[in-house]
C-alpha cells in the first residue's frame, strides 16, 4: 500500500503532534517506502489500519525504530577505509589531538571500524570518537559492540578489503550466545548520545565528520540544511565523509566545501 502525498502529510502531521516527531522533511519516496514496509510487516492492509498501528506506539523511540532505516556494517565500503587509512588518518596524524564525529552510527560498527583503524595507525591515544543518532535503542547496541555472530564473515571480509593486516579475530571475543563483543579497550576514547541531524545543533568543532547514508533520507531542503550544520562544527580543514552514492552536493555547491576524494565522497572544508 503507497501512500500518496495527501496521505503522507496526514500521517507526517500526527506524527509530529503525537510524538514530537517531524519527518516533514525527509524524502517523500523513502517515506512511502518505509510506511509500505511497515504495513507489510504487520499485516496492516488498510490507511486506516496502518493510522492505527502508528497512533498505539507507546514512545518516540519505538517509532523512530520502525520508521527510519539502519542498515549498517563494519567497513562498508571498504576502498572508503582504505583511503583514511592511507590519507586522511596520516593528515589528521599530524594533529595534536584529534576528534571525530559519527553522526549517524547506528549501532556502532562505524565506529568500531574507526576506532581499529585507529589503533592500527597509532592514533588512538589521542582521538576522541563521539557517536550520535536519532536512535537511542541503537546506540545502547554500539555502547556494548555487540553483534551476531553470523555477521563476522561480511565483516571479516571487508576488513581484509580496507586493506587490513592484523588478525581480527583478536579485536574482539566470542559467547555462547552466538555473539561477538569487541574490547572494551577500543572504545575507551568514545562517547555516546542522542543526537537528530533535523532539530538538533552542536557547538563543538571536529576534525572529522561522518555523515555516511542518512542523507539520502531527507529531501534536497533539508540535506542542505544539515550540510551547513555540518560544516559550522568542522575545524579549518577537517574532513566531510558522505555515503559513497550520496550524490546531493552535485546539484548544489557549498562555497566552503571542497571536494577531496569524489570517488569516496569525502570534502573537506577551508
Ligand atoms: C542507514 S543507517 C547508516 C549508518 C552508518 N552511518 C552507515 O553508513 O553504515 C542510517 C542511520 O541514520 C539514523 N538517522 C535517521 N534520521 C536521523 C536524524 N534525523 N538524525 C540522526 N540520525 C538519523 C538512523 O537511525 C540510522 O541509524
Amino acid at each position: 500500500m503507497l501512500l500518496d502525498q495527501n496521505e503522507l502529510n496526514e500521517l507526517t502531521l500526527l506524527i509530529k503532534k503525537q510524538f514530537g516527531l517531524d519527518l516533514s522533511d525527509y524524502a517523500k519516496s523513502s517515506l512511502q517506502r518505509r510506511f509500505h514496509h511497515l504495513c507489510v510487516l504487520n499485516g496492516l492492509t488498510s490507511k486506516l489500519q496502518l493510522f492505527e498501528f502508528i497512533k498505539k506506539q507507546s514512545s518516540k523511540n519505538s517509532l523512530v525504530e520502525k520508521i527510519t532505516v539502519s542498515t549498517t556494517e563494519m567497513f562498508r565500503d571498504p576502498s572508503f577505509w582504505t583511503f583514511l587509512r592511507e590519507d586522511i588518518l596520516k593528515t589528521l596524524g599530524e594533529k595534536e589531538h584529534v576528534t571525530i564525529w559519527h553522526s549517524a552510527c547506528s549501532s556502532g560498527e562505524e565506529i568500531v571500524s574507526m576506532a581499529i583503524l585507529l589503533q592500527e595507525t597509532g592514533l588512538a591515544d589521542k582521538t576522541k570518537l563521539l557517536g550520535t543518532d536519532i536512535n537511542a535503542c541503537l546506540l545502547k547496541k554500539a555502547e556494548k559492540a555487540t553483534y551476531a555472530e553470523r555477521k563476522l564473515i561480511l565483516y571479516k571480509n571487508n576488513y581484509s578489503k580496507a586493506s587490513g593486516k592484523e588478525n581480527f579475530d583478536a579485536y574482539f571475543e566470542l559467547d555462547e550466545q552466538k555473539q561477538f563483543t569487541f574490547k572494551e579497550d577500543l572504545l575507551k576514547n568514545t562517547g555516546f548520545s542522542v543526537f537528530d541531524l533535523v532539530h538538533n545543533q552542536s557547538t563543538m568543532k571536529f576534525d572529522m565528520i561522518l555523515c555516511r547514508n542518512v542523507l539520502i533520507y531527507f529531501n534536497a531542503d533539508l540535506q542542505s540544511r544539515v550540510l551547513q550544520k555540518l560544516c559550522n562544527c568542522l575545524n579549518p580543514g577537517g574532513f566531510l565523509a558522505l555515503g559513497k552514492n550520496e550524490s546531493i552536493l552535485k546539484s548544489k555547491p557549498y562555497s566552503r566545501l571542497i571536494p577531496y576524494q569524489p570517488v569516496e565522497n569525502i570534502y573537506r572544508v577551508y
